[in-house]
């Protein structure tokens, strides 16, 4: 075991259900081995103004079925690329903060960094890393993937994805009732970003009748046609599963808003909504939307993520005493492994157009409005 002795955690990016349950577990293992905890706030944010804290035993107990983070997060805060005051145009100046952030690594004495975020957090990670190599300073990072959407490559699952499609599975099972008595096409809008793997997962779990995917081009007259096929043979309400991302041919991603202190500046949303006014206009079905958004994000984590974010922990921990620098835990064909931090980074892990869950959704009729 190389000589650890204390460890920093820090949350970064968007949060999820389950972040807690991986400080829980990385916490808990590191302080039963002896080494001391320290907790940074608000993800980078927090090396870069130095707002570091000791956790304690019970700082880490009871949080495990707490949603959230109780260290906060932070989706704009890149020490390399830090927006740290505005031009007179109000865009945002950006500068290098990465040598406050290594002051204040070796103020703390962190030896090591458990980074618990998606690929854009590993990448910062890595470059506050080549930093520290430059300036001689000997650190080690250990990614754990985080993301609702189970987008990241190189892992076969994040935890937090499994919530989220529990919620928003629930969320549908409601809108199905509300549908049938109204008779109406109901588009609920799930997360997901580039990827459709929140829409097929709830979709198929609420029996949605129709499921958009950023991956599966579809055309809105095939939407309308589905609904209207549906009412024909005498089911007169339709419940469309969209993704975010979704975009039917030759139109584009509708962006809810850019953020351009964010290193990841577009924020998806806004689909379920054109989809809605546009097939109500072209089908003369009744039509209405929802956007369940951040509800996504909340909550407790079921079962499978607490499971899944206390394995992740468990390995980051035991990777870290491999004497393993630089490893990104995750999860292959069922077994926990690690790989380079930067292995996911820039990458998406998109839903592959022939994957058999497609099959098996068609199978009980399910449309995707392919063209
Ligand atoms: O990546 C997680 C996610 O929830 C996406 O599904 C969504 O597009 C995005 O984050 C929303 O980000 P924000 O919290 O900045 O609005």
């Amino acid at each position: 075991m190389p000589h650890i002795k204390r460890i920093g955690i820090l949350t970064a990016g968007g949060d999820c259900p389950g972040l807690n349950a991986v400080i829980r577990s990385v916490a808990k293992e590191a302080m039963i081995a002896g080494l001391e905890v320290i907790g940074i706030e608000d993800g980078f944010l927090g090396l870069i103004e130095n707002r570091c804290r000791p956790l304690s035993r019970a700082d880490v107990s009871g949080i495990l079925t707490i949603g959230g983070t109780i260290l906060g997060s932070s989706n704009k805060s890149n020490p390399t690329r830090h927006a740290t005051g505005k031009n007179p145009d109000g865009s945002p100046i950006f500068s290098d903060v990465s040598g406050p952030c290594l002051q204040a690594i070796a103020g703390h004495r962190l030896d090591a960094i458990v980074v618990i975020g998606g690929d854009g957090s590993m990448t910062v990670a890595h470059q506050l890393w080549e930093r520290a190599m430059k300036d001689g300073v000997d650190l080690h990072f250990i990614g754990v993937p985080k993301t609702i959407d189970n987008d990241l490559c190189g892992t076969d699952i994040t935890f937090g994805f499994a919530t989220a499609v529990s919620t928003a599975t629930e969320a549908i099972d409601k809108v199905h009732s509300t549908a049938a008595s109204h008779h109406r096409v109901m588009f609920v809008e799930v997360m997901g970003r580039n990827a459709g793997w929140i829409a097929l997962h709830a979709g198929i779990a609420s029996g949605s009748d129709i499921i958009l995917l950023p991956e599966l081009p579809f055309t809105i007259d095939n939407v309308c046609k589905a609904a209207m096929d549906r009412s024909r043979h005498g089911s007169r309400h339709s419940i469309v599963c969209v993704s975010e991302g979704a975009k039917p041919i030759g139109g584009e991603k509708i962006i809810a808003r850019i953020d351009p202190t964010s290193p990841d500046p577009i924020r998806l949303g806004g689909i379920g909504k054109y989809l809605s006014d546009e097939v109500e206009k072209r089908s003369g079905l009744e039509c209405r939307h929802v956007v369940l958004g951040h509800i996504q994000r909340g909550g407790t984590p079921v079962p499978a993520d607490r499971v899944l974010a206390t394995r992740f922990g468990h390995h980051a921990i035991r990777t870290l005493f491999e004497g393993k620098r630089h490893r990104l835990v995750v999860m292959h064909k069922g077994e926990l492994a690690d790989i380079p931090l930067t292995d996911c980074a820039g990458k998406q892990r998109l839903v592959d157009p022939s994957d058999r869950l497609l099959a098996a959704a068609r199978g009980v009729g399910t449309s995707f409005a392919e063209a």
